[in-house]
């Protein structure tokens, strides 16, 4: 079986005010009506041929996962943030074997949600061959926030699903190095959603960080079950060392491939990325709000209002937000320092 394991971590701060440490963004409705975990869960449906997913949450964001899910799936719930390769160590352990695990965050958007699923379905069956699949994003700036996947030979799997080994991964390099990767041309961003086998996963965490294996097994063993949620030893998880998948095991294993998945990918990592995956008018500009909206010679204005109404004259390349008593404007090349500000700092 394919078992779609979501996680929902973390808390983005640079799409304050409107994502908080109280609602993250996975949890936000922020294009479309669904919220971004919901469109996680839909991608993967009983009909495509997933198994119901497996949830790995903060005991914070219990609440939202429970009323975001819907009838199928089960939750594990992380008595304390571990970082990724824990969280995914947690699900893995939960499941069997042979199961295929698609690991897929909850803060992405995906435009195509089509080619996501014939992409998923061609990583599965290189995973079921022992790759560690990652979803390759063609490169488009030299972000330093993704991590790189340098294309190696080409492979392909018994049933045709082809793909490339990732003959290095890159986690997050400088921008000296996104640079020379992006003019390179061979690398593509890592999507951040994974295809593995869970005993190649658990072999792989095993070999390169052996205390995060061990120590998350234990708490696993350990753990509670409550009708369909799952609490693994809070002790003991406690004290797993924290780190990302990506440096625990996709940089140093030998068996990472990857998928290219052309599917209108967007990490939506700040207001413009959200303004960019949105419709704008003939100028340029997008409004999402409850309340009127008046822009008069503006161009590229973003504006997302919960109520107060807002008018705009003559800006260009602006954001204006407002969520409940805050109000947040910035121009869009200063989008990127949003999280850094005293509101979103505080939340
Ligand atoms: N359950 C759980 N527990 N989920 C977590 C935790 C945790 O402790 N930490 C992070 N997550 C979730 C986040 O909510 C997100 O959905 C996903 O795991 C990835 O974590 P991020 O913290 O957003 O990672 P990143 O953006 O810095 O980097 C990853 O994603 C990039 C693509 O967006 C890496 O995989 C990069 O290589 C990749 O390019
Ligand atoms: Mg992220």
């Amino acid at each position: 079986d394919v078992v779609p394991v979501i996680l929902c971590g973390g808390s983005g701060t640079r799409l304050w005010p409107r994502s908080r440490a109280s609602k993250p963004k996975p949890f936000l409705r922020l294009v479309g009506d669904r919220t971004l975990f919901e469109e996680a869960v839909a991608r993967c449906p009983a009909s495509g041929g997933f198994a119901p997913p497996v949830v790995v949450t903060g005991a914070q964001h219990l609440a939202h996962v429970e009323a975001q899910l819907g009838g199928e799936g089960r939750i594990i719930v992380e008595p304390s943030a571990r970082n990724t390769a824990a969280a995914i160590a947690l699900a893995a352990f939960s499941l069997a074997e042979d199961d295929i695990m698609l690991v897929c965050p909850s803060d992405h958007y995906i435009g195509r949600p089509e080619v996501f699923a014939k992409v998923a379905q061609e990583a599965a069956a290189l995973a079921r061959e022992g790759w560690l699949v990652s979803f390759g994003i063609a490169a488009t700036a030299p972000e330093t926030g993704f991590g790189y996947l340098k294309r190696g030979e080409p492979i392909e799997a018994a049933d045709g699903s082809r793909g490339f080994r990732t003959a290095q991964f890159i986690e997050k390099p400088d921008l000296a190095r996104a640079e020379s990767f992006l003019a390179n041309g061979g690398y593509a961003w890592n999507g951040g959603i994974f295809a593995f086998r869970v005993r190649d996963f658990i072999a792989e965490l095993e070999a390169h960080r052996p205390q995060i294996a061990r120590v998350v097994r234990q708490a696993v063993d350990e753990g509670l079950a409550d009708g369909r949620r799952f609490h693994p030893d809070a002790a003991l998880f406690a004290t797993v060392e924290s780190d990302s998948v990506d440096y625990a095991v996709m940089e140093k294993t030998t068996r990472a491939a990857m998928v290219p998945a052309a599917m209108e990918w967007s990490d939506i990592g700040n207001w413009p990325a959200l303004h960019d995956a949105l419709d704008r008018d003939s100028n340029g500009n997008t409004t999402r709000a409850s309340g009127a909206v008046e822009l008069v010679d503006c161009s590229n204005v973003f504006v997302d209002s919960d109520g107060p109404r807002v008018s705009v004259i003559g800006l260009k390349d602006v954001v204006v937000v407002i969520d409940g008593d805050d109000v947040m404007i910035t121009s869009i090349a200063g989008a990127q320092k949003v999280g850094k500000l005293l509101g979103a700092t505080s939340q």
